[in-house]
């Protein structure tokens, strides 16, 4: 277990949070490996490999904005009804630009408008949503996507 242990704290972690991370984060710690076995090396297998999969599930939460679960999870099924066509099933992106980490390119205000009015290839919503539905899905999009991952 040693071996095992000291291999996993030399393995540079993935610039992103990782997800299955977040699902077990007791298996990130080498007491807590040591403590369950085996089952920590499955899953920790499995962790590594759903890290390294794929670069497009990265996805961070912005540090600075709190919502509210409720909302994130309206905003949630906004997105799946109107913007995986062109942004993708979990926001890697389509026609559309990828949105995982949209909240580092534009501030709350600056995202709220771009869904309301749209531009360059991306439909304004000010018309189809209500003011609710583009707060919540713009509130998903900056901090929601593990609810799909
Ligand atoms: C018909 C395709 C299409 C649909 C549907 C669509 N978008 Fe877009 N979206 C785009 C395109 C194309 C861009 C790039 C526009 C640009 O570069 O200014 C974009 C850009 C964006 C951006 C800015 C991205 C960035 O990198 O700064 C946000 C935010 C966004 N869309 C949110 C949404 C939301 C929310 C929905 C659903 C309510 C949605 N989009 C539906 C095509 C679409």
């Amino acid at each position: 277990m040693t071996e095992v242990t000291g291999w996993i704290a030399g393995r540079p972690r993935p610039a992103g949070i990782c997800i299955v991370s977040r699902m077990f984060p007791a298996v990130m710690s080498p007491k807590s490996i040591r403590r369950a076995g085996p089952a920590a090396v499955v899953a920790l297998g499995l962790l590594i490999a759903a890290c390294g999969g794929s670069a497009e599930a990265e996805f961070n939460p912005p540090p600075d904005e709190q919502y509210p679960q409720s909302q994130l999870e309206a905003g949630r099924d906004v997105y799946l009804s109107s913007c995986t066509f062109c942004h993708g099933n979990k926001g890697e992106g389509g026609t559309g630009p990828n949105l995982r980490q949209v909240w580092e390119r534009r501030s709350p205000e600056d995202h709220l408008q771009k869904v309301t009015e749209g531009g360059n290839g991306m439909p304004g919503f000010g018309r189809s949503l209500t003011e609710q539905q583009i707060a919540d899905v713009v509130a998903f999009e900056r901090a929601g996507w593990d609810l799909l991952d």
